[in-house]
Order: C-alpha cells, then sequence, then structure tokens
C-alpha cells in the first residue's frame, strides 16, 4: 500500500490526523461527534477523474445522488458541471436547492409514482430511465395530461455477474431491476408508439462495488447490439447510460483507477456519436468522506475487548447490513499498547457493530476515525433509538464548514402526538 489512507487529502504530519488542513479533534471540539466529515478537494479530484477519463467525447457524469445527498456536497458537483442520477422526487428536489441543472438529471428507479412524474416534467429533466413496460404507459399518461412529452431510456437487464455483493448486484435475471433484454426491443416499439413519450437513450446498471472493468465491458457490448438493432427500425438514441458501480478500496481491494475502468468501455463505443452517461456515486464520494466519533467507553471482556463508541448502527448501517469493513484510525496517537477492540455503538441490538477485531491504542475519551464512508453511511441512516443524527461538514483547505446541524431530539418527535 503506498498510502495508509484511502484518500491523499487524509494525512498524519505529526501526532494529529488531518483532513486536508482541519485537524479532525478541531472539528470535534467545534461540532461534537459523531459528526460526518468530508475533503471538497477528494470530492473534486474524483469527478475530475471522471471528466478527464471522457474528455474528448460527448459525455456526461451524473453523481448518484443517493450516495450521498447532503446538499453541501450536491453544490461542489453542481459548481463541477455534473449532472444527477435521483430515484426520487425527494432527491429531485435536493438538486434544485443545491442549484444543479434540472437539464442534466436522469431519474432512475422501478416505482416512480404519478406525483414524482408529474415534479420530474414540470422540472424538465434530461431523461426518464424506465424500467418496467407499466411504467411506460404511465409516463404517456401523465405526460400527456401536462401536454408534455416525456424523454425515455429504457433500462434494460444485460444479465451479467458483476461479481460484488449480492445486495448490491443488479443486473442479473433474478432481480428487480430493468426489463429483461429479450423483452426491449417489443417495449422500444411500444413506447415509439405512444404520443407523450419521446425515445431518447438506453441505461443499464449492473451492481455497485465492482472491482473488475470486465463484466461492465461485456454489458455494454450487449447493449451496443441492442442499438444497433434499435437503429435498423429507425428508433435512434441520442444517449448511452452506463450507470455506476465502479468500486473503492475499503481495505485492500485494488479497484482499476476511473480511466482504466472506463477505457475498455470507451473502445466498446469508439467512433460512436451517442452521449455517454455515467452514474457514479461511491466512487465520487466514498473515499472522501468519515465519520468521526468519540469513545465512551473501554470494556474488556473475556473473549473480547469492546470499545463503545458515540456513534451507531444507526449513523452508519453498512457494517451492520452488509458486514462492509470500514477502516478505523486513532484520531490521536498514544504511547500505549495497541489491543484488539470490537468498536460498537450503544444501541441494543447485538448486530450494532461498526468494526471487529481492530488493533488500536485507545483510551476513553479518544477520537476514532471510520473511514471510507462518504457513500451510503448519512444517506442510510436512522433515527433508531431516537438517536438524532450526525452533523456533517464539509473541509475545504483550512476551512470547516457546517453543511448540516446535528438534529435535535425535539424534531425526531415534532410531527407525533399523544393521545388524551
Ligand atoms: N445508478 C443506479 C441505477 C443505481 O442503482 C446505483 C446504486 C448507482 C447508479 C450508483 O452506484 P455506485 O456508483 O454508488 O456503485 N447501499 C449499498 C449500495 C447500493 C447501491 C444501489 N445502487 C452500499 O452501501 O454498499
Amino acid at each position: 500500500m503506498n498510502n495508509a489512507f484511502p484518500t491523499p487529502t487524509l494525512t498524519r504530519p505529526h501526532d494529529e490526523l488531518l483532513l486536508e488542513g482541519v485537524a479532525l479533534s478541531s472539528i470535534a471540539d467545534r461540532f461534537g461527534t459523531p459528526t460526518y466529515v468530508y475533503s471538497r478537494a477528494a470530492l473534486t479530484s474524483a469527478f475530475d477523474a471522471y471528466r478527464k477519463a471522457l474528455d474528448g467525447r460527448p459525455a456526461l457524469v451524473c453523481y448518484a445522488v443517493k450516495a450521498n445527498s447532503n446538499l453541501g456536497i450536491l453544490s461542489v458537483f453542481a459548481a463541477l458541471g455534473a449532472g444527477f442520477d435521483i430515484v426520487s422526487g425527494g432527491e429531485l428536489a435536493r438538486v434544485i436547492a443545491a442549484g444543479g441543472a434540472p437539464g442534466k438529471v436522469v431519474f432512475s428507479g422501478v416505482g416512480k409514482t404519478r406525483e414524482e412524474m408529474r415534479q420530474a416534467l414540470e422540472a424538465g429533466i434530461r431523461c426518464f430511465n424506465v424500467e418496467s413496460a407499466a411504467e411506460i404507459e404511465r409516463l404517456n399518461d401523465v405526460a400527456g395530461k401536462l401536454g408534455k412529452q416525456a424523454p425515455i431510456a429504457l433500462r434494460v437487464n444485460p444479465d451479467v455477474d458483476p461479481k460484488t455483493h449480492p445486495y448490491i448486484s443488479t443486473g442479473l435475471k433474478s432481480n428487480k431491476f430493468g426489463v429483461a433484454f429479450d423483452q426491449a426491443l417489443d417495449l422500444y416499439r411500444r413506447a415509439a408508439a405512444l404520443p407523450h413519450l419521446r425515445i431518447s437513450g438506453i441505461a443499464c446498471h449492473i451492481g455497485s462495488q465492482l472491482l473488475d472493468p470486465a463484466p461492465m465491458a461485456e454489458a455494454a457490448s450487449k447493449v451496443l447490439g441492442l442499438v444497433d438493432r434499435l437503429a435498423a427500425e429507425g428508433i435512434r438514441l441520442d444517449h448511452i447510460d452506463l450507470g455506476g458501480g465502479l468500486g473503492i478500496r475499503y481495505r485492500d481491494e485494488t479497484p482499476p483507477a476511473v480511466e482504466d475502468y472506463l477505457g475498455p468501455l470507451l473502445k466498446v463505443f469508439e467512433g460512436r456519436s451517442e452521449e455517454l452517461c455515467f452514474e457514479p456515486g461511491r466512487s465520487l464520494v466514498g473515499n472522501a468522506g468519515l465519520l468521526l466519533t468519540r469513545v465512551e467507553y473501554l470494556k474488556p471482556g473475556e473473549e473480547k475487548n469492546f470499545a463503545i463508541v458515540d456513534a451507531a448502527m444507526n449513523d452508519l448501517a453498512r457494517p451492520a447490513l452488509y458486514d462492509a469493513y470500514h477502516d478505523v484510525v486513532a484520531v490521536s496517537a498514544r504511547d500505549i499498547p495497541p489491543q484488539d477492540y470490537d468498536i460498537v455503538g450503544p444501541i441494543c441490538e447485538s448486530g450494532d457493530f461498526l468494526a471487529r477485531q481492530r488493533s488500536l491504542a485507545l483510551a476513553e475519551g479518544d477520537l476514532i476515525a471510520l473511514l471510507s464512508a462518504g457513500a451510503y453511511g448519512m444517506t442510510m441512516s436512522s433515527n433508531y433509538n431516537t438517536r438524532a443524527r450526525a452533523a456533517e461538514v464539509i473541509v475545504d483547505g483550512d476551512t470547516a464548514h457546517l453543511v448540516r446541524q446535528r438534529e435535535t431530539v425535539e424534531s425526531l418527535y415534532a410531527l407525533e402526538r399523544t393521545l388524551d
């Protein structure tokens, strides 16, 4: 490993851990813990890697908002000219509130409601990624009532194995996503015959945390075959959306660099004029963020030592949900022998762990950072156990910006009522 940390903006020049120019301990002092902390420079360089790799051909990088939907994060990407991949009306509202361009929004998801369709049509989004025959009919109906034409791409399911965690693989026949490859032609014909739809593109997304570019290139070739068959019938597409999915290093994975991941795909589309769209989430934000938490108690056990921290599975669900690994580092170096700890939260569930068997030199009150937590961390958090959700901070050079205040407990039950 050339760098001990998965992002170059995290360093330990002396005894203190810094994100860009800001000491993590100063963030804990100012904003408390648990707090998600993101690096603007890391967000920017992740986006730039896509931009550079796609330079010279028509392409749109639509950040997958579900990975991290904080307005501060969205505003950073909006300023870089990103498009956005959304899966709900709520995410569309966030994109607009953060200054994102609706004309660069693609709308994915298997369950779009009529209201969400209306909202997206009024906003003038770039494309609906349609996932079923029933959705085609519904969208045509909603668009007709508004006197509009809805731009669509059919999300096809190329049935390739992305070789990733079963919960996050989406391109297999057994998944609920997309339409079966061999039905796509018929569905395009049907859509082409409907007055309030405009066929714009084709979309696919095979899974997440992909570490091997080969399955994606296989999916791309299949998609291209379909594009040509459609063209032969006079159905011409202006864009091809290849989804997201590029993996990141959490532990010792060796994901391809963006240019090595996109290289084989760009080869497949060499000489083609269609705009290429991508929907990366994790690879843009995952390693740009960490979860900062404080050790409340050290609890030596007969079989294990526990470090009980003030973050929990409600803040970072990935370990409990997927047995996911997040690297843990102590914020301040201590001159005591390290011990093996399970890092756990205060929630009343045995599944409430953040990391297991980590060798750390810790004392009560110490700060630790769970790394690679920028993607699917805060967005998957909950209020379980009536825990107010974490604050969020974006570091930019020497400045720390609070981009989400810590929730107050009163706000958690403000919408509830007691009975007489
Ligand atoms: N596009 C579509 C249609 C998707 O379903 C997803 C992710 C993405 C783009 C973004 O994929 P990415 O580049 O982030 O891999 N909660 C899980 C990940 C679920 C991903 C769902 N879809 C986790 O924490 O690992």
